[in-house]
């Protein structure tokens, strides 16, 4: 780990990854111990791992996995189901599946084709879908936070595109922990936040964990794929720069140096909601709370495919 001048061997190496982890959930205050901890996992290498961290260090973590009905020719959402399901009955672990297609008869993919939103690519009704639903199924099950496995490569390149466009509320928003300001929204945490991509991907493979090795069919071309190969370039020159640039952030922010955002005109995306100061409605079909008054982004999106 250039970026740490540190090299470790295939004993130590996981060691340090957990304790790390451990490290930074506490730094950050995410969750305890007593706290019911659900992790949403893709079937991917990064939230597999940080299930098999959290586990490791004793936390009540149970899964959640959506399946989003995507297929692209390689049977995506099963194949990645079934690696969730392995993983949790490897380990003896409570996994929760909740399937887009059973629950509205179609998936993602031609829930986007019959939107605006998803004229060219499914991802953004994607990633609304897969924030409302995790947090409804937060709620529901009274879980104290909703973790993902968001990485530093991840978080490097959102940060990255909301500097570009300075999108303020999204910026003030970015954080390894979100706490529960509102009823209705669940804390969230990303523990892995401060990991690289190399770094979660070589816990996986030594610690034995199998996983989907296939990106979505939709990401390919993607802006945050395409940031990440830029910042991959800046680390490749500048070792340990991703880190920075995110750490750096991190403190601007202790600092207040976001903190205009606050009666900043909402976008009615319910993408950067929970700002502090921010007016909160209530959705009247899901009880979640939005931005505006009447329907949440998700419910708005569901009425009208349903006419
Ligand atoms: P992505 O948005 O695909 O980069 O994924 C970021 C994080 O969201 C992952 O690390 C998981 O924690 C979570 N996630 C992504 N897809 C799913 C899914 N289908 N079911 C549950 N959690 C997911
Ligand atoms: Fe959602 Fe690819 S469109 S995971
Ligand atoms: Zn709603």
């Amino acid at each position: 780990m250039r970026q740490h001048k540190l090299a470790l061997c295939a004993t130590h190496y996981p060691e340090w990854i957990v304790n790390q982890a451990q490290r930074f959930i506490k730094k950050y205050t995410m969750f305890n111990h007593h706290e019911r901890i659900l992790v949403a996992v893709s079937g991917g290498k990064d939230s597999l791992s940080l299930w098999d961290i959290l586990w490791q260090l004793g936390y009540q973590a149970d899964g959640v996995y959506i399946d989003l009905g995507i297929d692209g020719g390689l049977e995506y959402s099963a194949s990645s189901l079934q690696f969730c399901e392995q993983f949790a009955s490897q380990r003896n672990l409570r996994l929760k599946v909740f399937s887009v297609p059973k629950t509205y008869g179609i998936g993602i993919p031609e829930i986007a084709a019959k939107t605006n939103r998803g004229r060219q690519k499914p991802c953004s009704v994607c990633g609304l879908s897969k924030r409302h639903i995790m947090n409804q199924i937060a709620l529901e099950g009274g879980y104290n936070a909703l973790v993902t496995g968001h990485n530093l490569d991840d978080e490097v390149a959102t940060l990255f595109g909301n500097t570009l466009n300075w999108n303020v509320s999204f910026l003030e928003r970015q954080s390894p922990v979100l706490p529960a300001r509102q009823t209705g929204l669940v804390r969230k945490a990303k523990p892995l936040c401060r990991f690289y991509e190399r770094e979660t991907a070589a816990y996986a493979l030594v610690r034995g964990i199998q996983y989907i090795n296939e990106e979505c069919p939709f990401a390919a071309g993607s802006t945050s794929i395409f940031y990440k190969n830029l910042l991959n370039q800046l680390e490749q020159e500048k070792p340990g720069a991703k880190l920075n640039f995110y750490l750096s952030f991190l403190q601007a922010k202790a600092k207040g140096m976001h903190s205009t955002a606050i009666g900043q005109e909402s976008n009615g995306e319910d993408e950067a909601i929970g700002m502090a100061g921010e007016t909160l409605y209530t959705c009247p079909n899901c009880g979640q709370p939005t931005t505006v008054v009447g329907l949440c982004s998700f419910c708005r999106m569901m009425e009208k495919i349903s006419r």
